[in-house]
This record gives C-alpha cells, sequence and structure tokens, in this order.
C-alpha cells in the first residue's frame, strides 16, 4: 500500500494519474481474490498489476524494492531491473561431481532414486485418488540444492552479465557434499571441498565487488551441519558456515542456527506443480476434504533423547482413540512413513498435525501437513516461527497452534483438550490461511504463472537483504555490522510479538 501511496506522491501535480490509481485499486479490491492481495505483500505485484502485465511494455519501470519510482530514458521497461542475478558457472567438482556416485552420498541410504527428474524423484501417479493428477514426485528431504540450482537455471530475470546482477548465486551442493563424509571420515576431509570453495569464490572479480555480501548459497541439510564446535575429530559437521568467505555470504538452508546470515527456507515436499491451475486444483480439494481426525501424529518416538516429547505425543495420540491417527515410522505394517501417498492420506484427512522437533527444531513433515492443509501445531518457535520468516506469515496464530514443549514434558497440558477448544469457525479460518499459504511452500517446476512459489519467495528475500546491504554501503555503513551474528533467535523472531516471553526456547 505505501508503494501506492508513493506513486502519487511522485505525480502529485497530476491529479489524473492519482483518480487513475485510485480507480484501479478499487477494481482490483473487488475483483481480484483478496487473498491473492494480502499474499503478496512485495510493492511490485501492484505495480505490474497497474502497469500492465510485466512482459508488456509499459511507459515507466518500477525500480525493485525501492521507494522511487524512475522512468527509463528510452521509456522501455525492465521488469528485471534490481532482481537479475547471476550464477557462478562452478568447477563440476563443487556440484555435479558430488551426485556422480550416488551411491556414496548418504552412508545409510541409497540415494540414487531420488535424483531422477532433477531431484524432484519418480513421479508418483495416483492411486486411490489421494494425491491429484499431476505434479507429484517421491522427493526426498535433501535434494533441496539440486531443486533450487535448476530453478534458478530457469528464473526469468537470470543474467550472464554479473555486471548488471543484483545478486550472485553459488550453485554449490553444500549438503550433498558433506552429506558423504559425516560418518566415518576425519575433518580434513569434511571441510575440504567447502575450504577449496572458498578460495575459488575469493579469487573471482564477482567477489571484489562487496567482498561477497551479494553472495548467497543454499543446503539442504540443515546450518548445524556446517557449524562443527571445534577441530576434535569426534565433533560433529563441517566448518563450512564458519569460513570467513562465508560469514560473508547469506546462506540458506532448510534450518538455521542462531546466525544472522542464515535464512530458513521449506524443505521439498512432493508437489512440484507446472502450473497455477494445477496449484489451484490441489486447493480446492484439500479445501473440500472430510477430516475425520481431530490430529495425527507421523513419526517415530527419540528413545536416545531424553528431552524428546515425541513418546508422550505418541501417547497421547493413543489415548484420544478415533480423535487421534498414529502413523508411526517404527511400526511393521505395510505402511511406510517413506511413502508418499500413505502420509498425505493420513495428513489431509486431519485438522491438525503434530510437528514436534525430532533430531533438530525443524523437519520436512511441517511442509507436508501445510500441502495437506492440515493445520500444524507447533512445540518450539525454532521449528518454523524462527525459521521461515520470508515464507510463513509473523502472525502465526492465524495458521499454526504453539504449545510449549515445556507444557508437554511436565505433563500437564492435554493436546485433545487443546485442540477441541479451538471452535469450528477458528479451525476454518486457520484451515483457510494453511491452504492459502501452499503455493509459497512448495517448488514448483518453472515458474508458476500468478502464484508464487517458495523460490520466488526466497529470491525475493535475498535481493531484499542484499539492496539492503547494498544502499548501506552506498551511505558509507560498515556491512558488517549486524550481517552475521551469533544467538539471533530474538531478531530472528521480530515482529511476532513474543519475541522475548520465548526466549526460554533457545
Ligand atoms: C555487462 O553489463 C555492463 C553494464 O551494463 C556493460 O557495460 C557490459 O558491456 C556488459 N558486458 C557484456 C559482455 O555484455
Ligand atoms: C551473455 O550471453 C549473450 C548471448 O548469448 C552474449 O552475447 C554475451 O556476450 C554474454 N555475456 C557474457 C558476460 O558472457
Ligand atoms: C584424513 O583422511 C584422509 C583420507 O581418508 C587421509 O588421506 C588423511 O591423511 C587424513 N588426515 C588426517 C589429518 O588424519
Ligand atoms: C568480508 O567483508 C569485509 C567487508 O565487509 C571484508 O573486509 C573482508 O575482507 C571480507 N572477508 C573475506 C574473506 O573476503
Ligand atoms: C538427559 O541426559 C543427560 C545426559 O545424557 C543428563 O545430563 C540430563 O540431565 C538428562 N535430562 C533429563 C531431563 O533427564
Ligand atoms: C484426551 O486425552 C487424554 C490423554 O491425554 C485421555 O485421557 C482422554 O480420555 C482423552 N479425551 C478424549 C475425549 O478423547
Ligand atoms: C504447566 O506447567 C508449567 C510449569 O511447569 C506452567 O508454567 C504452565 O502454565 C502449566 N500449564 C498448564 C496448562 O497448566
Amino acid at each position: 500500500m505505501e508503494k501506492v501511496i508513493s506513486i502519487t506522491r511522485c505525480h502529485n501535480n497530476q491529479l489524473w494519474l492519482v483518480l487513475l490509481v485510485s480507480f484501479l485499486l478499487f477494481v482490483l479490491f473487488i475483483s481480484f481474490d483478496s487473498s491473492a492481495l494480502i499474499r503478496d505483500q512485495n510493492n511490485w505485484y501492484f505495480s505490474t498489476i497497474i502497469y500492465g502485465d510485466h512482459k508488456s511494455s509499459a511507459n515507466t519501470y518500477v525500480k525493485y524494492s525501492n521507494d522511487d519510482y524512475e522512468e527509463t530514458e528510452d521509456g522501455n521497461s525492465d521488469s528485471c531491473f534490481g532482481r537479475y542475478i547471476y550464477m557462478h558457472d562452478l568447477p563440476s567438482r563443487f556440484n555435479d561431481d558430488v551426485i556422480k556416485n550416488c551411491r556414496s552420498l548418504v552412508k545409510w541410504f541409497d540415494m540414487c532414486p531420488y535424483l531422477v527428474n532433477e531431484g524432484f524423484g519418480s513421479q508418483i501417479h495416483n492411486p486411490m485418488n489421494v494425491l491429484s493428477k499431476n505434479g507429484w514426485f517421491a522427493t526426498n528431504q535433501f535434494m533441496l540444492e539440486i531443486i533450487f540450482r535448476d530453478r534458478m537455471k530457469k528464473y526469468e530475470c537470470l543474467t550472464n552479465n554479473s555486471s548488471l546482477a543484483s545478486a550472485i548465486f553459488v550453485p554449490f551442493y553444500a549438503g550433498l557434499d558433506v552429506g558423504r563424509y559425516l560418518w566415518g571420515y576425519n575433518i580434513t576431509v569434511r571441510d575440504s571441498v567447502g575450504v577449496d570453495l572458498a578460495k575459488w569464490l575469493a579469487s573471482k572479480p564477482e567477489w571484489k565487488r562487496m567482498s561477497g555480501r551479494d553472495h548467497f548459497f543454499i543446503s539442504g541439510r540443515i546450518g548445524w551441519d556446517f557449524h562443527r564446535q571445534t577441530s576434535n575429530e569426534g565433533d560433529w559437521g563441517s566448518k563450512l558456515m564458519k569460513l570467513p568467505e562465508f560469514m560473508n555470504m547469506t546462506m540458506l538452508s532448510i534450518e538455521t542456527t542462531s546466525w544472522s546470515n542464515e535464512f530458513g527456507i521449506p524443505y521439498p515436499t512432493y508437489f512440484h506443480p507446472s502450473s497455477d491451475h494445477e496449484v489451484l486444483e490441489w486447493q480446492t480439494k484439500m479445501r473440500r476434504i472430510k477430516r475425520p481426525y481431530l490430529f495425527s501424529f507421523v513419526g517415530a518416538p527419540r528413545p536416545g533423547k531424553n528431552d524428546s516429547i515425541r513418546e508422550e505425543l505418541m501417547e497421547q495420540c493413543i489415548a484420544s482413540g478415533k480423535k487421534c491417527q498414529l502413523f508411526s515410522c517404527f511400526s511393521s505394517s505395510q505402511k511406510s512413513c517413506d511413502n508418499p501417498v500413505d502420509v498425505m492420506n493420513v495428513f489431509r484427512r486431519s485438522a491438525f498435525c503434530l510437528q514436534p522437533s525430532g533430531d533438530s527444531f525443524t523437519r520436512r513433515s511441517i511442509f507436508d501437513s501445510i500441502l495437506a492443509g492440515c493445520i500444524p501445531v507447533f512445540f518450539h518457535p525454532g521449528s518454523a516461527y524462527a525459521q521461515y520468516i520470508w515464507h510463513l506469515p509473523k502472525d502465526y496464530t492465524k495458521y499454526s497452534v504453539l504449545i510449549s514443549e515445556f507444557d508437554v514434558r511436565s505433563r500437564n497440558i492435554s493436546i485433545n483438550e487443546t485442540l477441541k477448544g479451538f471452535s469450528k469457525k477458528q479451525v476454518l479460518s486457520m484451515r483457510k490461511e494453511v491452504i492459502r499459504l501452499i503455493p509459497n511452500i512448495i517448488y514448483a517446476k518453472s515458474k508458476l504463472e500468478d502464484l508464487e512459489d517458495a523460490f520466488d519467495m526466497a529470491s525475493k528475500g535475498v535481493l531484499e537483504r542484499v539492496d539492503n546491504i547494498r544502499r548501506k554501503i552506498e551511505d558509507g555503513k560498515d556491512p558488517s555490522i549486524g550481517f552475521a551474528e551469533e544467538n539471533s533467535w530474538v531478531s530472528k523472531l521480530i515482529g511476532i510479538g513474543r519475541e522475548n516471553e520465548w526466549d526460554r526456547f533457545f
């Protein structure tokens, strides 16, 4: 909205434009799905509607994420202005070679079947009509690096001229690389590819421009895997995210640590549609489906973790009888937690889905449940609210429920009673919001028409961040202040309204 006002300010001597914009806005509000407006808080959405399709040529172009509106000298529009991204052409040892020997990617599993279809895995058809017709794949949770890179190759504002680019993408397969060495390799081996990449990047002309502060990469593994505490062989992970070069970059991953240059982006789900229509069709289906279960849990206990609440949740689920569906990943039944159809079939028939921490704060299941229109129930603000700040609304009560894991641990809270406490109207309103979020948390096969997917939201987040840093530099300020700070959970939660109260969780 502010942008619309600033448009009028720029042309305040042209009353007709004010009137035109007001009229168009009025038409916009009455004729568009209002959720689309709320969805797209970013301003160039308004601008593209006001000035027409961004493919068409308008007399004015809009400078992305800036308060000023400028006209190009020749009157041509460049809808990519401020949105260009340059992708480094890395030597293949940093990406393609990593997946060549796919059997070695994870010591415990064969990842080879998941690499097909640009990291989506094999296509799934639609048994028993659980899913929708098109766009479903058996996607593994660690494939985001391949998926994201492929999507970047199709990014509408990709440029091969780095001096035009607002941000520089480094298509490193960080998680797939370290995943090979997490078990049974010494720290030199675990660190070696990352150390090598840091050197490579710092030697490039693109680095000099902003000392890497316009660079970003993504990791399909959690941030903790790259933050080895010491150089003791027994410590977990690599030190990739602690290398000085990487500390100058923006790091996207499925789960961040407390560092402020890390941003959470959704885990990949099973749905990778090719058109708005496929998304809308699925949303309609999820809006209409009957949900006989009040809540459900899909997962396994953590017997080795004495602070895990999973066992307690599973017991409460069983004690709730028909209200709760328990899908235990430890059971020997035919159904499997690795089978997308079985998992989606549980979530799509439940009103609420329990999403406790597991080995770490987050889980892929959060996004599968949103995809199924099932309201996520969190037990820790680090499971989502402090993670996916570009993708999920700040008002968490609109789309989710938080039950303190402290209360579950001290066994003084009943999940079924708490969830039953929501009125039918409240549940419907939350579900509506969850279903509205579906496009934003999926990785589409390629750019959707009007809907924004998780890739769009992530690249927008990066561009805005780099833009702010660039302005800081232009204003003569030190870009390193606030760029990469530890213990920044509270600042990741800013705007939520309970950031200080939640301090005890971290
Ligand atoms: C890249 O863009 C810059 C800035 O617009 C321009 O000066 C340069 O000629 C371009 N390089 C190539 C190879 O097109
Ligand atoms: C980018 O690609 C275009 C067309 O293929 C080519 O003319 C141009 O020189 C390239 N620019 C750079 C910087 O490689
Ligand atoms: C680490 O392991 C590699 C290969 O397994 C070996 O060549 C190297 O000497 C080891 N380094 C140290 C410091 O142990
Ligand atoms: C990181 O950025 C700062 C400037 O903000 C620069 O002084 C420093 O050399 C950079 N580090 C590396 C490793 O490039
Ligand atoms: C959990 O186990 C650790 C040692 O493994 C112990 O220090 C800690 O006190 C235990 N916590 C609880 C809640 O029992
Ligand atoms: C709710 O769950 C508790 C266990 O937490 C159980 O004792 C109780 O019977 C359940 N109530 C209903 C109505 O299912
Ligand atoms: C459960 O116990 C904790 C203290 O252990 C308390 O802060 C909390 O308010 C209690 N919750 C309920 C629902 O009684």
